[in-house]
């Protein structure tokens, strides 16, 4: 079954949204190093990573289904913030986005009947679930360290300690 005009169009717009994100985080990336905050740096690069390979999974999925992947222009991402607690503010409200999202898609593959699509999301929902709770966690560390530099500075050294493992994405073919 081919997919329908709908289902394939969201799956391109994902893609784009994907590696926004993947943009975003390595924008504040480059932010909280050069504000002297390598730890965060450091967490919100490996986001960047994550975000690339959640792009590629719907790259690779779209190729799968044999669709044609419209690689269309990344937005540029802004590149100042106020403070390490605001990056990762805008961190969780860009998930929340990203959440909404997949669920649209979701919803449309039901709608449209695409059982494959609705199935190969599965993996991606639950994904949201979590990054929105490394983003709630994120927000309330940094809260609770507040302006304090002893408890700002141990919180960094602990995002220092994120480390990269790409994420097996099912049922795609190698
Ligand atoms: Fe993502
Ligand atoms: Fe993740």
């Amino acid at each position: 079954m081919k997919m329908t005009p709908k289902v394939k169009k969201l799956f391109n717009e994902q893609i784009n949204k994907e590696y926004y994100s993947a943009y975003l985080y390595l924008a504040m990336s480059n932010w909280l190093n050069e504000n002297d905050w390598p730890g965060a740096a450091n967490w919100m690069y490996v986001q960047y990573k994550e975000e690339i390979v959640h792009a590629e999974g719907f790259v690779r999925y779209l190729m799968m289904r044999g669709e044609q992947v419209d690689l269309m222009p990344i937005e540029m991402p802004k590149k100042e913030w106020n403070s390490v607690l605001e990056t990762f503010e805008e961190a969780l409200a860009h998930e929340k986005f990203v959440t909404d999202s997949i669920d649209k898609m979701a919803i449309a593959a039901e709608e449209d009947g695409d059982r494959a699509a609705r199935l190969f999301l599965d993996w991606y929902i639950l994904e949201q679930v979590e990054e929105e709770v490394n983003g709630n966690d994120n927000v309330m560390f940094w809260k609770k360290a507040g302006d304090h530099p002893g408890a700002t500075l141990s919180l960094d050294r602990q995002y220092a300690a994120r480390t990269f493992e790409a994420d097996e994405i099912p049922y795609l073919e190698d």
